[in-house]
C-alpha cells in the first residue's frame, strides 16, 4: 500500500516510522515497501560522489538521483533533499523547488532550516509543496560550524531548537528530521509537536528513525558516528565476492561450460 503524508501523520504516537536513504533505482527498489520513508539524501555527495561533505551536490545531480529512485519506489513515501545553495532566497527556493518537484515526481522535499529560513519554508508550504524540515545538526552548515557538532547541549540551544520546531509546525511542514541532537530535547520536541519527528543520532524518543543506507549496511566506513548501527558488513562481503570473481577469471575457472553458449 502506498504510504502518503496522511499515513505518516497517523503513525505519530501509534507506531514508529521507519526511514532509510537511497540514491539509485537498484537500492530504491530493494528498500521500497520495507520502510515507510525513502530519502534521496544529499549525503550521496559523500558516500557516492566521493566528496568530503554535502556542499558540492548540485540541483542537477539531485534530480538525476531522485528520478532514478522515483522509477523504482512505488510504495514508500519518497523525499528528496534540496541541495546546499539552492534555497537562499524565497525566489530561488520557489524556482528550484518547482524544478525538482515537477521533474523528479518525489512526494516531498526536505530542507535544512534555521530561524532565518522560516519565511522561505512558509512560502514553499503556501505554494503547495510538502516540506520536511531538517533541524539540529545540519550537514550543509558543516564548513560554517567547523565540523559536525552535536546540538542541544545547553539550555539556550535546547530552547532555540524547541522554538524553531514549533514555528516550523506553524508554517505547515508535515514533519521534522532531527539530527545529532541530545535525546532529551529531541524527545521534548516530539512530545510538544503534533507532526511526526524522524531522528538520526537523536535518541529513541522521536517518532521514527532514519539511517544512511551505506552506513547502516557497512559500505561506507570513512566516517562512522556512534549512532550508526551496522546491520550488514557490506564492504567485507562485497570484497570477498569481487575477489572470488577476479580469482575465477584469472584461473580460467569462469565461465564454465554451463555459463557458455
Ligand atoms: O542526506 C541525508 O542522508 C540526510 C540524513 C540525515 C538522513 O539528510
Amino acid at each position: 500500500m502506498k504510504v502518503t503524508l496522511n499515513t505518516l501523520k497517523k503513525l505519530k504516537g501509534k507506531e514508529k516510522i521507519t526511514a532509510i536513504t537511497a540514491y539509485d533505482a537498484l537500492f530504491g527498489g530493494i528498500f521500497d515497501g520495507e520502510v515507510d520513508i525513502i530519502l534521496v539524501g544529499d549525503s550521496l555527495s559523500m558516500s557516492f560522489g566521493g566528496n568530503s561533505d554535502t556542499l558540492p551536490l548540485s540541483l542537477q545531480d539531485m534530480l538525476y538521483h531522485a528520478k532514478a529512485v522515483r522509477r523504482a519506489v512505488k510504495s514508500s513515501f519518497l523525499i528528496a533533499d534540496m541541495p546546499f545553495g539552492t534555497y537562499n532566497t524565497i525566489d530561488e527556493a520557489l524556482h528550484n523547488a518547482t524544478f525538482l518537484y515537477k521533474k523528479s515526481g518525489v512526494d516531498a522535499l526536505k530542507l535544512e532550516v534555521n530561524e532565518s529560513k522560516i519565511p522561505i519554508i512558509k512560502e514553499l508550504v503556501n505554494n503547495g509543496f510538502a516540506i520536511m524540515s531538517h533541524i539540529g545538526l545540519m550537514p550543509q552548515f558543516f564548513r560554517f560550524d567547523g565540523g559536525y557538532k552535536i546540538k542541544g547541549k545547553n539550555n539556550d540551544e535546547k530552547q532555540k531548537l524547541l522554538d524553531l520546531a514549533l514555528k516550523l509546525q506553524d508554517c505547515g511542514v508535515f514533519s521534522l528530521l532531527i539530527e545529532a541532537t541530545k535525546s532529551d530535547i529531541a524527545t521534548e520536541i516530539t512530545k510538544k509537536l503534533e507532526i511526526p519527528t524522524i531522528g538520526i543520532g537523536s535518541g529513541n524518543g522521536t517518532d521514527g528513525q532514519i539511517l544512511v543506507w551505506s552506513d547502516a549496511f557497512g559500505f561506507y566506513d570513512e566516517f562512522s558516528p556512534k549512532f550508526v548501527r551496522k546491520y550488514l558488513n557490506g564492504k567485507d562481503l562485497l570484497k570477498e565476492a569481487i575477489n572470488k570473481y577476479a580469482n575465477d577469471v584469472k584461473s580460467s575457472n569462469f565461465p564454465n561450460k554451463d555459463e557458455s553458449y
